[in-house]
């Protein structure tokens, strides 16, 4: 058996926020942003937690599966923007789903978490341990973010996507995952430090830092390599893929790994000039947009792959 995605759902804040409105708190234009990036806008919470964006996603994603919340056995939530240390969001989205029989926990990949969560539904699923799994990535990287900073505020959005995950005959062939801790310096975000009776003058600036060009160097060497890796793996041809959703982060990054594949850029879609990088949730707020829109059809290859933090990266191949 392997785990087979049978249903998708997402939620984004209410509020939008454009490159022009930051454009008024930063110096920075719509014609940088969109030229280097793709993004025009993006979602910021207000009302919206991490947590209560994936509760929906997670909702919306049952519904189109046609599966009851009774059924799950376990929820993984791919999250570095958290709303707690503790309790885990998994376990606040099975207490407001009433998954009763669901065992719950987060996962901690950065941007490649959803793909993390999706290669740990599989083992489970190949293992025999469990038949059904909801998986989620959802952030709100917006409270991550130093708005004064406009190398890194232009870039990231809040959001949620979810995918039910099935035990079936077809659905993941191939996967790959790979972590490189030495790349930790480019992208960070640092937790609170230890402020107790013995220590207790630190202060963090607890925001994202980024440098953006070994960020760029690094996805687009990486990406290409392990769709190749995987695609090998599971001996398949590029011809036979109808769709590469990568995570949503940059444009460009997106237009060099077609480049570097030698694959049309219309195997790449993308809706990041909306929503930004919303790391973890950008895969699958982008499957569940593509899957409501009827650009999928069952027997469909198509390679997922994320990049992020970590460093962390990776690719799976899957018939939908
Ligand atoms: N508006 C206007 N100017 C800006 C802005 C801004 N928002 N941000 C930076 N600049 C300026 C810089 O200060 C710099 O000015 P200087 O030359 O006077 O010093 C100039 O623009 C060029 O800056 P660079 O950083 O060299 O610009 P670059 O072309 O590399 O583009 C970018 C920056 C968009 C961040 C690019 O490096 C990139 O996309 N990197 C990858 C980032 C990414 O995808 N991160 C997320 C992936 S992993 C994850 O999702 C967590």
């Amino acid at each position: 058996m392997t785990a087979r995605i049978i249903g998708t759902g997402s939620a984004v804040p209410e509020q939008i926020v454009t490159n022009e409105d930051l454009s008024k708190i930063v110096e920075t234009s719509d014609e940088w942003i969109s030229s280097r990036s793709g993004i025009k806008e993006r979602r910021v919470a207000k009302e919206e937690t991490t947590t209560s964006l994936a509760i929906l996603a997670g909702k919306r994603a049952l519904e189109n599966a046609g599966v009851t919340a009774e059924e799950i056995e376990v929820i993984i939530v791919a999250t570095c923007t958290p709303d707690y240390f503790f309790p885990n969001t998994a376990c606040q989205v099975q207490e407001a789903i009433s998954a009763k029989h669901a065992v719950a926990f987060d996962l901690s990949a950065a941007c490649s978490g959803f793909l993390f969560a999706l290669s740990t539904a599989q083992a489970y699923i190949k293992g025999g341990i469990y038949q059904k799994a909801l998986i989620v990535g959802a952030e709100t990287m917006s409270k991550m973010i130093d708005w004064s900073d406009r190398s890194t505020c232009v870039l990231f959005g809040d959001g949620a996507g979810a995918a039910v995950v099935s035990a079936e005959e077809t659905g993941v062939l191939e996967l790959v995952q790979k972590s490189n801790g030495a790349g930790k310096g480019v992208l960070s975000c640092k937790a609170r430090e230890t402020r107790n009776l013995l220590n207790h003058e630190s202060e963090t600036k607890e925001y994202l830092y980024m440098e953006g060009q070994p960020v760029f160097k690094f996805a687009v060497k990486t990406v290409p390599e392990c769709v190749e890796e995987v695609l090998k793996k599971a001996e398949v041809k590029k011809e036979e893929i109808r769709y590469y959703i990568l995570h949503q982060a940059n444009s460009r990054i997106i237009q060099s790994v077609a480049k570097r594949l030698k694959e049309p850029e219309e195997k790449f879609p993308m809706n990041l000039s909306l929503y930004g990088n919303t790391s973890a949730a950008s895969i699958p707020i982008l499957l569940d947009e593509m899957n409501r829109n009827g650009m999928l059809n069952r027997g469909d290859k198509l390679v997922l792959s994320g990049f992020g933090a970590g460093l962390t990266w990776g690719a799976v191949l899957l018939e939908w």
